[in-house]
């Protein structure tokens, strides 16, 4: 779980923007929701120094990247920043081709405690082999440094990522929008969709990343947040918070800090959820806890709100059982459930619950 900068500021990063992110995530009770890594991503970097050591923008980060990661630490948060696989990243700066095990000794000296990894101007290389060598540049720095493999599922890397790094992008981008595609671009129902299939490749230590949240970016309703961040937490998704932490506004604080949704995407089984049931737009995402409990989202993707049922068959649970039903956005325990659990589900809403 973390914060990244490049849903919302792109390019336009500096070191006041990644302070003021570090502070609000203090101030503002994510710290203490579980938001621990804050990640730098493209465009801190300007160029190479004569003997080809990396260089932080001086004008956007005068003070330096290890003074940054001071800064970070003494705030109890963990430090993140980006490179590419290439030659160039996608914004231009140089990546880390042949600069691998120089990158990896700098970021350790910086303190560096993630390393986000992407894929532009990679052009014939083999992904494999490609992050098999900054997987190992990491490991010989000396510092745990958690991999990040961004290659936008191209070669699918939830077959080989197991051993190389500890989550993989399974999409290309998100963006903040619904449903639809714009290019490279994916709506979050697009990016779900995308998901089907994959659940049995994560676990402990090796995660499919659906991609970065778009919480609070603004041009989705508050419903739909809440499916966003509800169903990346069923997914046992990377929680990157993607917004302005420094203007959050209370209803995406309520949202990205929901206790009860986290501890579902935390939960110590690290199991991914699995569609078990889908009639048109309505949908039952399931996945089992730790302790023998579920969690389920009821989906409506249509534009009228909906009595969505999730049977005990669906979720291969013998239908005389009698179970306990949470609801974790209410905050409050409903009346137990036999053999199904229905609720109405508002227009591109979710309802989200834990079974015990
Ligand atoms: C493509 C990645 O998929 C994005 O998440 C972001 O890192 C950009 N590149 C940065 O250029």
């Amino acid at each position: 779980m973390g914060w990244n900068t490049w849903n919302k500021f792109g390019c336009q990063i500096n070191e006041t923007v990644i302070r003021q992110a570090v502070d609000a995530m203090v101030s503002s009770g994510m710290k203490d929701a579980g938001y621990e890594y804050i990640v730098i991503d493209d465009c801190w970097q300007s160029g190479r120094d004569a003997k080809g050591q990396i260089v932080a923008d001086p004008k956007r980060f005068p003070s330096g990247m290890s003074a940054l990661g001071d800064y970070i630490h003494s705030q109890g948060l963990k430090f993140g920043i980006y490179s590419d696989a290439g030659k160039l990243t996608c914004g231009k700066r140089p990546g880390s081709l042949g600069h691998e095990y120089q990158d990896a000794r700098t970021y350790a000296s910086w303190g560096v405690d993630y390393l986000k990894y992407d894929w532009c101007s990679t052009y014939t290389q083999d992904a494999k082999s490609t992050y098999e060598t900054m997987s190992d540049a990491l490991r010989a720095s000396g510092r745990p440094i958690v991999f990040s493999i961004c290659e936008w599922g191209l070669n699918k890397p939830w077959l080989w990522g197991e051993t190389i790094g500890n989550l993989w992008r399974t999409t290309d981008d998100i963006y903040d929008h619904w449903q639809g595609k714009h290019g490279f671009e994916h709506g979050v129902m697009d990016i779900l969709d995308l998901q089907v299939g994959l659940e049995g490749r994560a676990g402990p230590g090796h995660w499919n990343d659906p991609d970065m949240l778009e919480v609070g970016n603004g041009k989705m309703t508050l419903e739909e947040y809440k499916s966003h961040f509800s169903l990346w937490a069923v997914l046992a998704a990377p929680l990157m918070a993607g917004n302005d932490l420094a203007a959050m506004t209370p209803d995406i604080k309520a949202i990205l800090t929901n206790k009860e949704v986290i501890a579902i995407d935390q939960d110590p089984l690290g199991v991914e959820a699995s569609r078990v049931a889908k009639q048109g737009d309505y949908e039952v995402w399931a996945r089992p806890l730790k302790g023998g409990g579920r969690a389920i989202v009821l989906l409506n993707r249509s534009s009228a709100s909906h009595t969505i049922t999730a049977t005990w068959n669906d979720l291969h649970l013998p239908s005389s059982l009698s179970l306990k039903v949470r609801d974790l956005w209410a905050h409050k325990d409903l009346p137990g459930a036999k053999g199904s659990f229905s609720a109405e589900v508002p227009s591109h809403g979710v309802v989200m619950v834990r079974l015990d």
